[in-house]
């Protein structure tokens, strides 16, 4: 799918090197101007900083390993901005696991030496997930207790091994429909709901000290797949399956923020399990007005307002930081302008949005 060009692209340039984050470094690439015609972030607020000043553990993008060879992109991953980053294909299980027992950690290894070198926590990304599944996985025709030892032995050499990462897992990935039942997926159709009790304990096992995560979207209002996982959450309580929090993954669309996200985190907190923002982004119909990075100014500081105002919800992270390695244009035809950085790596005004949600 062809992506669309930002509309800031066609315009005449003019410096904006003002407008770079303060720890941003300068600038190598040439490629950090943007159009006066539309308006720029002016925040020289440190992310990560502001969310651990309001006593959150982090703020944090997720990133891919393609992107490592942009020196400017990497002058603002690597900087202060964020403490947290999270591999957005590089630990999957057709990453790690291509082939039965076979295992390839570079990818994952690149993204932690990224954060060991620049102290930043990572959050892994995920364990098991009906997508980006390889082959041998989901077209098998493995019985039970042979699937529950294939997960077992992902989980314990993917964690174990290689990914003692310090911090949290999203062990089980998106786990359900819409209408709150199970995706029919190869983990639920040999194992049903049990293969999530049997990735948690196998990622227990190999890390007792990760946070250990069950990622969703469309479970950030009320409705019928927040209480689908609200009702897993309880069942895994009552049978001590050890379970930490719940990723809101918050893939948002301009001005349909949920209403009740503060109401609905505080419903899963009070479960005894944290939240996190775990894959935020707010996307609009292209192309981009100053109106519309103005409301997605305004639906950010919704959202990071939210998460501030609830003590369970410890983290944020964007889907990206940048416009420039949104995953949202090749999905969603005709919409773009996610991230709260533009193409350019200028910062938006949703990046001002952030600073006063973290305000
Ligand atoms: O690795 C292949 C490469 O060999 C091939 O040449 C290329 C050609 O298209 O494709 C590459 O695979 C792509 C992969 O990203 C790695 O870049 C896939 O086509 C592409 O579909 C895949 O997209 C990822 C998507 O998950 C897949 O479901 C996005 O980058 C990633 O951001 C996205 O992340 C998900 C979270 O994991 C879960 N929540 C939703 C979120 C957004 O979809």
């Amino acid at each position: 799918m062809k992506l669309l060009a930002p509309v800031a692209a066609l315009l005449p340039f003019i410096s904006l090197s003002q407008c770079l984050p303060s720890n941003a470094g300068s600038d190598t690439s040439g490629t950090t101007t943007a159009t006066s015609a539309l308006p720029s972030g002016t925040s020289m607020g440190v992310l990560n900083t502001l969310a651990q000043g309001i006593g959150k553990k982090y703020f944090g993008s997720a990133t891919d390993n393609p992107e490592f060879t942009d020196s400017a992109y990497m002058a603002i991953l690597e900087s202060s901005e964020f403490g947290q980053i999270t591999p957005g294909n590089s630990m999957k299980w057709d990453a790690t696991e291509p082939e039965q027992n076979t295992f390839t950690f570079s990818g994952g290894d690149a993204v932690v030496a990224i954060a060991n070198s620049t102290g930043k926590i990572v959050r892994g990304h995920n364990l098991v997930w009906q997508s980006q599944l390889p082959s041998w996985v989901s077209d098998s025709n493995f019985t039970a207790d042979e699937l529950t030892s294939v997960i077992q032995n992902h989980i314990s050499n993917v964690v174990g091994t290689n990914y003692i990462i310090g911090y949290a897992w999203d062990v089980v990935n998106e786990p359900f429909n819409s209408d709150g039942t199970f995706v029919s997926d190869v983990f639920y159709n040999t194992l049903g709901s049990d293969f999530i009790s049997i990735a948690l304990n196998a990622a227990h096992a190999a890390d007792p000290d990760a946070k250990l995560c069950i990622n969703d979207y469309g479970i950030e209002g009320s409705g019928t797949k927040s209480t689908a996982m609200q009702n897993l959450v309880q069942t895994l309580k009552a049978n001590s399956v050890p379970i930490d929090c719940i990723g809101f993954e918050s893939h948002f669309i301009l001005g349909e923020i949920p209403s009740d996200l503060q109401s609905n985190m505080e419903a899963f907190t009070a479960l005894g399990v944290d939240v996190q923002i775990t894959e935020l982004d707010i996307r609009m119909e292209l192309p981009e007005t100053a109106d519309l990075l103005d409301q997605q100014k305004s639906d950010y500081e919704t959202v990071i307002a939210a998460c501030a105002a609830v003590s369970g919800c410890v983290g944020m992270t964007v889907w990206d930081f940048t416009d420039k390695y949104s995953w949202v244009p090749s999905t969603f035809s005709g919409y773009g302008a996610a991230c709260p950085y533009d193409s350019n790596l200028v910062k938006k005004p949703a990046f001002d949005g952030i600073v006063a949600g973290l305000s």
